[in-house]
């Protein structure tokens, strides 16, 4: 059974999860619209779908565990980008936050002593090791490019393999 306050913990992640996969919608929509970014906006429209699974998953665990899993009310995101490494950076940094929110969660579940939900986190605390790897990675590919229209054009063209090589890791 899920504490009051270890409940609330767990329906805030399912809030982060969600905006998770707004914003990623967001970047899949704006890559869309911009010339010879196919394969971004497919990339970030899988990874939009993969956060929807991360917050049914929680949900999931919520209500299994005796709690009650919230919809929650969500922000519109960021839409609009200044540049495709722009959109990357806030990629990494929100990946970044989710992972801090992951630990502390985690954090909490010692506290509590509950091994339940701890066992449970385990597979979030993997899923953002390979989350935060392949935003870094594709962040330094982009600095390396810089305004080269060629490496830019690999760029796209390579960008699911990456995504598939880090689904296999
Ligand atoms: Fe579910 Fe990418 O955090």
């Amino acid at each position: 059974m899920l504490s009051q306050t270890m409940q609330e913990a767990l329906n805030k992640q399912v809030m982060l999860e969600a905006s998770s996969s707004q914003a990623y919608l967001a970047m899949a929509s704006w890559a869309e619209i911009q010339p010879g970014m196919d394969n971004v906006a497919e990339y970030f429209y899988m990874q939009s779908e993969e956060e929807r699974i991360h917050m049914l998953k929680l949900m999931r665990f919520i209500n299994e565990r005796g709690g009650y899993a919230l919809v929650p009310a969500l922000a519109q995101p960021i839409v609009t980008f200044k540049s495709l490494k722009n959109m990357f950076e806030s990629f990494l940094q929100h990946e970044v936050e989710v992972s801090n929110s992951i630990n502390e969660l985690v954090d909490l579940t010692l506290k509590e002593k509950d091994y339940a939900t701890h066992n449970f986190l385990q597979w979030y605390v993997s899923e953002q090791i390979e989350e935060e790897k392949s935003a870094r990675i594709l962040n330094d590919k982009l600095e390396l490019i810089g305004e080269d229209k060629s490496g830019l054009y690999l760029f796209d063209r390579d960008i699911l393999n990456t995504r598939n090589q880090s689904e296999k890791a």
